[in-house]
């Protein structure tokens, strides 16, 4: 609420707020800052540096958005989060859609530990608006479905105007890692896919391979079921620069991985493999394994072991994830299901010597078929198809209440006639 407030009295200030691109602003003079301790200007100055390499190459687009729509919409925005440096409220724009606001949090850490440290409120918000900038030129060149999406950005023509950047993002939902674990396991399992996803575009950006230093499930949010990343300031395009092998260690507090330093004097691939642990630490050990079909256990023990020490890189994981994705979709899992075996009784001639497995035109065609063999009790359309197209029926002698997954249907005999469950 308290940041709401500040981003009004900020607005109110301003006749109008100025639409520049963040290009724009690095070609204004660098700001008079003889003042400020040289400390600060230090950090203004590597900041700025910073800001400045990434913005390179990229197009000085303009914010698609007016401005005036933006300011008039922050009126009663709620909060929706805040971090270290940043706060982002809610707002409605003219059109009625809804979006997320992301500006410099006046309250929070960076600026307070950096007012502490300098007593410079201004030279210290600019400090953290330049982080801000980062992210916003950042989010400007990358576009993935994984990565939060920036609509515009405006800067407040009052003050100054660094310090006065609001970015107009896609709105999510912050993630919310208990209420994931309650989630479905397919829900689970597309969250930790896109985040595959994600890993695998930004370890072959076109900016190089970035590494998101603050990997934690809260610089993510969730976009109608699908992960994206909000937080991008702590990205780094650069890879560690090495000597000898030695400088290349790549630690976590639970573990530690050597690595090599390549001829370039680069540490090879570190940029990567930090993103795939840290995913595999905060996401796959929660999200993936369980109630996941049994079937598909054995390869996703094998992705949680070859996350969990580094055997794997994105490529094969991504690879791995899309097999899980291919044998879940097509319901090729089911023929090792065990319950299957259970229930199953032979009959011929069977796809399968383990159980009745039939192709059928239709569940109608399957009806008449269970209601003609005294055994069955229930059956179940799975998604697997013969050559020629006719899906697989698993006819049973039990009537199961077992639905074994989401791709298949099941029927269930009543009395004489039968009743479609699901
Ligand atoms: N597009 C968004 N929609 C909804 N909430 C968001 C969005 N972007 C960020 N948030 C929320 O705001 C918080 C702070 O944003 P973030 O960019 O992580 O700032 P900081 O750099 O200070 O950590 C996030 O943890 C998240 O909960
Ligand atoms: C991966 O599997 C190997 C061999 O089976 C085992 O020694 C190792 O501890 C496992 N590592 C993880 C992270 O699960
Ligand atoms: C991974 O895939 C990318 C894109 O397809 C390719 O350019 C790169 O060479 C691959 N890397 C490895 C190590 O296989
Ligand atoms: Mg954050």
């Amino acid at each position: 609420m308290e940041a709401a407030g500040r981003w009004r009295r900020g607005a109110a200030l301003s006749a109008a707020l100025l639409a520049l691109s963040a290009l724009a602003l690095l070609l204004l003079p660098p700001p008079p800052g003889s003042a400020l301790p040289p400390g600060l200007l230090e950090e203004l100055r590597q900041r700025r540096r910073d800001l400045r390499r990434l913005a390179a190459g990229g197009a000085a687009a303009e914010g698609g958005l007016r401005c005036g729509d933006v300011r008039r919409a922050a009126g009663t925005a709620p909060v929706l989060g805040s971090g270290f440096t940043k706060v982002v409220v809610r707002a409605a724009l003219a059109g009625g859609g809804a979006v997320a606001l992301k500006s410099v949090h006046g309250a929070g850490r960076e600026v307070r530990q950096c007012e502490q440290r300098y007593g410079e409120p201004a030279g210290c918000r600019r400090l953290a608006a330049y982080k801000l900038l980062k992210e916003v030129t950042l989010l400007r060149r990358l576009r993935h479905p994984g990565i939060v999406q920036l609509h515009g950005q405006c800067y407040d023509s009052g003050g100054e105007p660094e310090a006065g950047v609001t970015a107009v993002l896609e709105l999510g939902a912050p993630l919310e890692m208990i209420q994931l674990l309650q989630t479905p396991w397919e829900e689970r399992f597309k969250i930790c896919l896109g985040l595959v996803e994600l890993l695998f575009y930004l370890a072959h950006s076109p900016l190089g391979s970035i590494v998101l230093l603050d990997f934690q499930p809260r610089q993510f949010v969730m976009v109608d079921g699908n992960l994206k990343v909000t937080d991008m300031d702590d990205a780094s395009t650069e890879e560690l620069s090495c000597e000898e092998d030695n400088d290349c260690t790549l630690d976590f507090p639970t573990k530690s991985f050597p690595l090599q330093c390549s001829s370039a004097g680069k540490c090879e691939g570190i940029n990567e493999k930090r993103n795939l642990f840290n995913a595999y630490r905060y996401f796959f050990t929660y999200l993936l394994p369980h109630s996941a079909p049994p079937a598909l256990q054995p390869f996703l023990s094998d992705i949680l072991n070859a996350t969990g020490n580094l055997r794997y890189g994105i490529n094969e994981t991504l690879r791995a994830f899309e097999k899980v994705l291919h044998l879940y979709k097509s319901g090729l899992y089911l023929q090792k299901r065990p319950l299957l075996l259970k229930e199953a009784y032979k009959c011929w001639p069977s796809y399968s010597h383990l159980g009745c497995l039939l192709s059928v035109h239709s569940p109608e065609e399957a009806a008449a078929i269970c209601s003609s063999q005294p055994q069955c009790q229930s059956f179940i359309i799975t998604q697997q198809r013969t050559w020629t197209g006719r899906p697989l029926a698993s006819f049973q002698s039990s009537p199961t209440d077992l639905i074994p997954d989401t791709t298949a249907v099941a029927y269930i005999k009543r009395s004489a006639s039968l009743g479609r469950r699901l």
